[in-house]
């Protein structure tokens, strides 16, 4: 638990960064999964930081983002492409063609390609108000694919307010939690009162597909990244 979400950024980044390095020193490619929204966006700007100033290269990284609208442009700014470059990928050193997203075409393929490759080293994730990890939404099973899933009403109500023209996609490719859960080590992040309750529930109730965080509880390797607002309602 940090001060702030500025705080927590600064540790988590140098996280990322050294493990990247030590993948460099031996010539491994790191794999580093990465969620949207407003959660991520200090640690993003840790991240460039740390570029800036030349302490991490992203020559060898290759990023897999956890979920994108459907039917959305990707040169729309509210698309998860386009958040990602604004946010992170155009102020970086990392080649575009290393940076994956699902694709609605056939969002299974994702599951296939990581696992291919031996899946993710580490991968940044956010937490809905209903409990949702990348757009998995309640009901979600713990062995889920990367798939296409109705965004539910929360959801889009938490989210429309970046669509002030009113055309918020309903539908988005979410990366899957059979994918997620492989990963070798999870970091959860969530700033401010209002994730408060559902950060609590989620480490306390029994794992189920009603709150999809709370299968994080059964994995070997993962850390919350909270401040003060969002760890209130810890006992
Ligand atoms: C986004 C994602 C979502 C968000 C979650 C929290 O790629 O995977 O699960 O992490 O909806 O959103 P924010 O950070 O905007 O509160």
């Amino acid at each position: 638990v940090s001060d702030s979400a500025a705080k927590a950024a600064v540790a988590i980044a140098r996280k990322i960064s050294n493990a990247i390095k030590q993948h460099q020193l031996i010539g491994k490619t790191f794999r580093l999964g990465l969620a949207t929204g407003a959660t991520p966006v200090p640690l993003y700007k840790e991240l460039i930081k740390l570029y800036q100033q030349g302490d991490v290269n992203f020559k060898n990284v290759h990023t897999y983002n956890l979920d994108e609208y459907d039917e959305i442009s990707f040169d729309n700014p509210n698309s998860y492409h386009g958040f990602m470059r604004e946010n992170l990928f155009d102020h970086i050193n990392i080649p575009l063609e290393q940076t994956h997203f699902p694709s609605g075409d056939d969002p299974a393929a994702y599951d296939r390609e990581i696992a291919s490759v031996g899946g993710l080293d580490l991968l940044i994730l956010g937490i809905g108000s209903n409990g949702h990890i990348a757009f998995n939404e309640p009901g979600s099973e713990k062995d889920s694919p990367s798939r296409l899933i109705e965004l539910d009403a929360s959801t889009i109500a938490d989210n429309k307010q970046y669509f002030p023209d009113g055309d918020m996609p309903t539908r988005a490719i979410t990366m899957g939690l059979k994918t997620i859960l492989d990963t070798k080590t999870l970091v959860l992040m969530a700033w401010g009162d209002s994730k408060a309750s559902i950060i609590a529930e989620s480490l306390s109730c029994t794992p189920s597909a009603d709150l999809p965080a709370s299968f994080l509880q059964d994995h070997p390797n993962t850390l919350y990244f909270l401040d003060h607002g969002s760890a209130s309602k810890l006992s």
